[in-house]
């Protein structure tokens, strides 16, 4: 059984999930309206892993006995002064969602609530990943800097991730 605190702190984050899924569709949108649509692609995958995500705290809370509260979703920003701001804007936010992954494993451990800390493993681990691709392609996007052909290889690249929305079912 969860503790109110524990559950209210899950119910959170699930809100910061959702919250990144809509980020990032903002950022697909921002994209989209530059003609970079590899890149649009690529955020739209990224919302997609990120609504996962959120399904997997849903999941977690009703399995240990939880209520689920859907909060506020706050409102994303909608532009950025260029690609490469907009990208470093998506590093910080997932420098921020692991800050927010950490603060919960420790509320995790300060109650002995060991199945929290174990389902929050798989976050920790997820959250190096999302801050190493984030990270990567903030320095590609630095390489490129003005070089029209750069930005259209990058662009091309960034197309061929796969996008799986059956990701969202199968975390239900
Ligand atoms: Fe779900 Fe990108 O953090």
């Amino acid at each position: 059984m969860l503790s109110e605190k524990m559950e209210a702190a899950l119910n959170e984050q699930i809100k910061w999930e959702f919250y990144s899924a809509y980020l990032y569709l903002s950022m697909a949108a921002y994209f989209e309206n530059l003609g970079l649509e590899g890149f649009s692609h690529w955020m739209k995958a990224q919302a997609a892993e990120e609504t996962m995500h959120a399904m997997k705290f849903y999941r977690f809370v009703h399995e240990r006995g939880g209520r689920v509260r859907l909060q506020e979703i706050p409102m994303p920003p909608e532009d950025w002064d260029s690609p490469l701001a907009c990208l470093e804007y998506a590093l910080n936010h997932e420098q921020e969602v692991s800050r927010r992954i950490n603060a919960l494993m420790s509320a995790a451990k300060e109650e002995g609530d060991h199945a929290t800390e174990i389902f929050l493993q798989w976050f920790v681990s997820e959250q190096v990943e999302e801050e190493d691709s984030f990270g990567r392609l903030v320095n590609q996007m630095k390489l490129v800097k003005d070089s029209p052909q750069g930005l259209f290889h990058l662009d091309r690249e960034l197309a061929a991730r796969p996008l799986d929305l059956n990701l969202m079912a199968q975390e239900a």
